[in-house]
């Protein structure tokens, strides 16, 4: 009944223990060990303290996304092998350096956003995937060349919708072993267009090791100890983790401020607001909706003792309506994060050490791609009541992907 209801309704389910239980409870999925959610920012940070020892983000992980990344991805290990993987990951992605992709994305915002249907409704987050798809096929892997990234375009949007459907994630592994050896099958088919994502990934490996340089993610990764397997893996799960995520993002901001013009007129020129309009969004639709560990030794948790064997995760949604923390949580007041200073219960992005290594990424496509959707175009929704959240893939998304119109603005002549 509980996966059921939380299928249908992930953050309806969650708000209804969160009332009834307060802000320490379990969710039992079928098939899964209980997962036991908190809802503050300070038993978040509890949580997340068990990256220290005793808390496996990565095995937490692992049965849903094994699939599509591969043993050997950051979101996958633990211990000593995942910090040899993440030192390596965390550097080229630090926003120092991520600020030398900003004019590559404008061109490529740009680009795409000229391709948007005029002056009748279309949905927005399936042409953000497209934009936040071109940034990791050109900035995180390098590739250039037309006929791959033609080729790269089509699989990629299927291996992950195929590899993070339902059907895949949520089965038990050892059904998947068998169901793999069904070609028709969702799991056979997933493993199909796999194959043929890796032809093409290890031939850029293979061409790129030949012929070294470049400013792209690739290019870091080839100078470490990485074999070409776990570098695969990795470029695997830089796409899964990154694009979705960040075009659903970029979907709710729309959603959003389309609703609310006294916003819209301040954007998208004050930077300080944008950026804090962009936290805002991310506050109050949160992209994923938890950041599970799998505890390999007991976890105190308030008065409560949680077993080893179970999970222990911040539900997202929860801690960034906390009212000590955000006061009438329901409202979109940008104006919060105006004032500065790090508020350690905002967590779109997970914490610990296993905060998400492509933030600094992410906030720098949704700024620019805001941007330039608002100097180049007028948006409006033709209802204005807000969009249900549902879950899709891997994030809580805009029910119906973030409806809009769009008109081309008149541009402004100088006197
Ligand atoms: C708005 C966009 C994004 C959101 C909301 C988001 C959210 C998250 C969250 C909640 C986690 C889990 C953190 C935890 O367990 O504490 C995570 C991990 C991760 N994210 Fe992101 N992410 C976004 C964009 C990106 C991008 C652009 C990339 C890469 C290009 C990326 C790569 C990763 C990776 C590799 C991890 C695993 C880190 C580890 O386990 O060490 N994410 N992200």
């Amino acid at each position: 009944m509980q996966t059921a209801s939380f299928l249908a309704d992930p953050v309806r389910l969650l708000e209804k223990c969160h009332r009834r239980y307060g802000p320490i409870f379990t969710v039992r999925f079928f098939g899964f060990p209980p997962e036991v959610y908190v809802a503050t920012g300070e038993l978040a940070e509890q949580v997340y303290k068990t990256d220290q020892g005793g808390g496996r983000a990565g095995q937490a992980r692992g049965d849903f996304l094994e699939p599509v990344v591969g043993v050997h991805s950051v979101l996958m290990l633990d211990g000593d092998p995942w910090w040899q993987h993440r030192k390596l990951l965390n550097p080229p992605l630090r926003a120092r350096q991520v600020a030398g992709y900003h004019d590559e994305i404008t061109e490529i915002a740009v680009e795409r956003i000229s391709t948007w249907p005029l002056d009748r409704p279309f949905t927005l987050r399936p042409r953000m995937q497209e934009i936040t798809l071109e940034v990791i096929l050109r900035l995180v892997f390098g590739i250039r060349d037309a006929e791959r990234l033609g080729r790269l375009r089509v699989l990629l949007p299927r291996l992950m919708e195929l590899g993070s459907s339902v059907t895949v994630a949520m089965t038990p592994p050892g059904v998947r072993r068998v169901m793999g050896r069904v070609p028709f099958l969702p799991y056979g088919r997933f493993l199909g267009v796999r194959a043929a994502v890796d032809g093409i990934l290890y031939g850029e490996i293979t061409r790129r090791r030949a012929a070294p340089g470049g400013t792209d993610v690739l290019a870091r990764l080839l100078e470490t100890e990485l074999d070409d397997q776990e570098i695969r893996d990795e470029l695997i799960t830089l796409l899964l983790a990154g694009h979705e995520t960040t075009a659903t993002g970029l979907a709710w901001a729309f959603e959003r401020l389309l609703r609310m013009p006294d916003v819209l007129e301040r954007l998208p020129d004050d930077d300080a607001y944008l950026d804090a309009v962009i936290k805002e969004v991310l506050r109050v639709r949160p992209v994923v909706y938890e950041a599970p560990r799998l505890l390999d030794a007991p976890l105190r948790l308030g008065a409560y003792e949680v077993p080893a064997g179970w999970y222990a995760g911040p539900s997202i949604p929860l801690v960034h309506h906390d009212p000590e923390v955000f006061p009438s949580p329901e409202e979109f007041r940008p104006e919060r994060f105006l004032e500065g200073g790090h508020n350690r219960s905002w967590m779109p992005f997970g914490g610990g050490r296993r905060f998400c290594v492509g933030a600094q990424l992410a906030l720098l496509e949704m700024r620019v791609i805001i941007r330039e959707v608002l100097h180049r175009l007028e948006l409006s929704v033709a209802d204005q009541a807000p969009e249900a959240r549902r879950l899709t893939g891997v994030t809580l998304a805009p029910a119906k992907g973030a409806r809009v119109t769009a008109r081309a603005r008149t541009p402004v002549r100088s006197p």
